[in-house]
């Protein structure tokens, strides 16, 4: 396991339209998978949307329109995104965000990290920067939906299953 080290560059601490940070530098990194160089964690709302869709298809994941991501994005409270820099080039390889009632409840959506990029503690990263924001702007109940192979994930993040039976239920359109 890499252990990953994070310290503030070009810091943005308290602009209030980035909650804490812009840009929190990773470590270079050298393991045996991949050469991991210049990855940032970043709170902008300006993700790129192709890039975006790049990232979730390479999960598998089912294609959503666009323009309701698009929209999605714009009212999600919190962003954090993961981003390689090498050279002049940038590629999104981790992404995760939340919606909130900005009250009590807060409901995260969409964690994914790169195949290339996964089994390094990324994920981990991730999930912590974005539970710590929402914490920092007191929301008391985080709520996430896990497929069945990543509830352990989230378990070792401290996520437990249907707290006092509790039963969440759904509706869908028919
Ligand atoms: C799930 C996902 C975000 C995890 O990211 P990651 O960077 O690979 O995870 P990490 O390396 O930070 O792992 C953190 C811990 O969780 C464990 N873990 C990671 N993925 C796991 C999985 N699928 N099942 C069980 N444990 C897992 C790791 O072993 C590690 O344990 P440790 O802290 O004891 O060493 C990533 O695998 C992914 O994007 N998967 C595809 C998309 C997806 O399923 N997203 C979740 C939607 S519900």
């Amino acid at each position: 396991m890499i252990f990953w080290k994070a310290f503030f560059q070009n810091s943005t601490v308290g602009e209030s339209s980035e909650k804490n940070f812009k840009n929190i530098f990773l470590l270079d990194k050298t393991c045996d998978k991949i050469e991991l160089k210049d990855i940032y964690l970043s709170s902008t709302k300006n993700i790129n949307l192709y890039e975006l869709e790049q990232l979730c298809d390479s999960v598998g994941w089912v294609k959503r329109p666009l323009k309701k991501v698009k929209i999605a994005l714009k009212n999600s409270s919190i962003i954090i995104s993961l981003i390689q820099k090498n050279d002049s080039k940038t590629r999104l390889v981790g992404f995760a965000r939340a919606t909130s009632d900005n009250g009590f409840n807060a409901t995260i959506w969409d964690v994914v990290i790169h195949p290339d990029f996964q089994g390094l503690g990324l994920g981990k990263v991730i999930m912590h920067q974005l539970i710590k924001q929402l914490r920092q702007a007191e929301i008391s109940t985080i709520t996430l939906f896990a497929e069945p192979d990543v509830i352990s994930f989230y378990k070792k993040l401290g996520f437990i299953k249907d707290p006092d039976g509790v039963k969440g239920m759904f509706w869908y359109p028919r």
